[in-house]
């Protein structure tokens, strides 16, 4: 018999087959017209979870099913709640693609397609590693519990509303989140942070009606220059956010926490000439990047609808203008209390002659978790035996919205972690997931069943 690393290895190029079919279904779960391809991917899920040997489960929701899976024949032994989600974000723009977003593509050792490391290259790992232990034992080494989620890129709903109902059935000693990254290539790294997010639309109205800008300028209201107005009242230049109260609950990263970062290998130099690509990184003075990043709250505008766009001009003072804004937020903010803080700022800055709409959703809220939790050393062990290098801790800018929950409200020790690489073009055209990292991350959840399991 071989050992479930023996067997993985062994599988390597099914195993990238499988997932190559689960990145042909277009799961973009914010498209309404998306949602027969959405509810395909949760049924591949399903059927790939119940081929390896799980109970399954799809269980409906307002919008994208959950897919609920189990193994629980390892009594005495504790449980892991494994965690990611099948949705993607949509592929646009599409003309950036070097290769179809839908149609998975190997370059260069990397698996090219939307949703390669973010999500379901990661979430595969958690089928792959059960997979590896129920062929080559006849038990796993601990229970295993799975819940997938196919609205994490849209809101999370569905599994929040599930989550705070059914705590019971998802029971564990642990939760598993694999829906992070790297630090960078070959670094495995055990995530401690995540930020929270409120985001939402800020709306000006200015004229009933749009207005010819010679017969009306000087005297009609600009929506979209009282937006400018707004959004410069809103973070000044040296990007402190300027909402009165919004610092108020911040709590700064223990000083072992900073001085692990300031050990980590970042080149900044490198981080702005590859990653980000402009002519200097901006942020708050008196902060390092990775700490204004991970540990310090943003606000950030992602479009402003609005007015004329097309090609040539027109004269036009349009009646109304929008920005989507969101702010990222860290512990222990809390969203519910930002966004009213964020609304009522709105609306002290709005300009004479217009008037304001604020919608905001409370999109996430921050977590942090502490490097002494017997989960995260199990984790921080099995990642480096996986990866062969030592694996850090790290903090992550972006938000899992469910991941509060699993803390607060199931009171589970989570380990958050993943296999995506900086350069993995999360969100971005050419979405790629590095081979060689997925592999690695098969064998670290291997490992990490095992230790959590006792059995090494
Ligand atoms: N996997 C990401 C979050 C992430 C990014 C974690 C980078 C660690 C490193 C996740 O799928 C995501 O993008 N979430 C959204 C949530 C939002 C839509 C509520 C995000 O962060 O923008
Ligand atoms: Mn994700």
């Amino acid at each position: 018999m071989p050992t479930p690393f023996e067997f993985a290895q062994a599988h390597h190029a099914q195993f990238e087959h499988e997932l190559c079919d689960l990145l042909r279904i277009p799961s973009i779960s914010t498209l309404p017209d998306h949602r027969d391809a959405t509810k395909r991917a949760a049924d591949w899920v399903a059927h790939h979870l119940k081929s390896i040997g799980m109970t399954v489960d799809v269980i409906p929701t307002k919008r994208h099913p959950l897919v609920y899976a189990e193994r629980l024949d390892a009594p005495g032994r504790p449980t892991v709640l494994g965690y990611g989600h099948y949705d993607v974000q949509p592929p646009d723009p599409l003309d950036l693609w070097e290769t179809p977003p839908f149609e998975p593509t190997v370059r260069n050792g990397a698996l090219y397609a939307r949703g390669a490391s973010d999500d379901k290259g990661q979430l595969f790992t958690l089928a792959a590693a059960v997979r590896a232990h129920l062929e080559t034992k006849t038990a796993l080494p601990v229970n295993v519990k799975l819940i997938i989620e196919g609205e994490e890129e849209s809101g999370g709903e569905g599994i929040e509303a599930y989550v705070r109902a059914h705590g019971d059935r998802l029971r564990a000693d642990a939760a598993l989140v694999l829906d992070s990254g790297v630090f960078a290539p070959g670094v495995p790294a055990v995530t401690l942070g995540l930020r929270g997010i409120v985001s939402g639309e800020v709306e000006v109205i200015g004229a009933a009606r749009d207005l010819h800008s010679g017969i009306y300028g000087g005297v009609a209201p600009n929506p979209f220059v009282a937006l400018a107005e707004i959004i410069t009242g809103l973070k000044d230049a040296e990007g402190r956010i300027r909402i009165p109260g919004f610092y108020d609950r911040v709590v700064p990263p223990d000083p072992a926490e900073k001085a692990g970062w300031d050990r980590l290998p970042f080149d900044e130099a490198a981080f702005l000439r590859d990653e980000v690509g402009s002519a200097a990184l901006v942020g708050e003075p008196g902060y390092s990047p990775l700490e204004r990043m991970w540990a310090r709250p943003t606000l950030d505008v992602h479009g402003m609808p609005g007015g004329f766009i097309g090609a040539g001009s027109k004269t036009v003072i349009p009646s109304r203008a929008t920005a989507k804004i969101s702010m990222r937020l860290v512990a222990n903010q809390n969203p519910a209390e930002i966004a009213r803080l964020f609304d009522a700022h709105v609306r002290a800055l709005t300009p004479r002659g217009t008037r304001v709409e604020v919608r905001t959703r409370h999109g996430a809220t921050p977590v942090v978790v502490s490097p002494a939790l017997p989960a995260v050393v199990a984790a921080q062990r099995a990642l480096s035996e996986a990866f062969g290098r030592d694996a850090v801790f790290i903090r992550m800018g972006g938000s899992v919205p469910i991941v509060a929950d699993f803390i607060e409200t199931l009171g589970l020790p989570t380990v958050i972690t993943g296999w995506a690489v900086p350069d993995a073009n999360a969100h971005s055209p050419n979405e790629k997931l590095d081979l060689a990292h997925f592999h690695h991350g098969i064998q670290a959840v291997i490992r990490f069943f095992e230790r959590i399991g006792g059995a090494a």
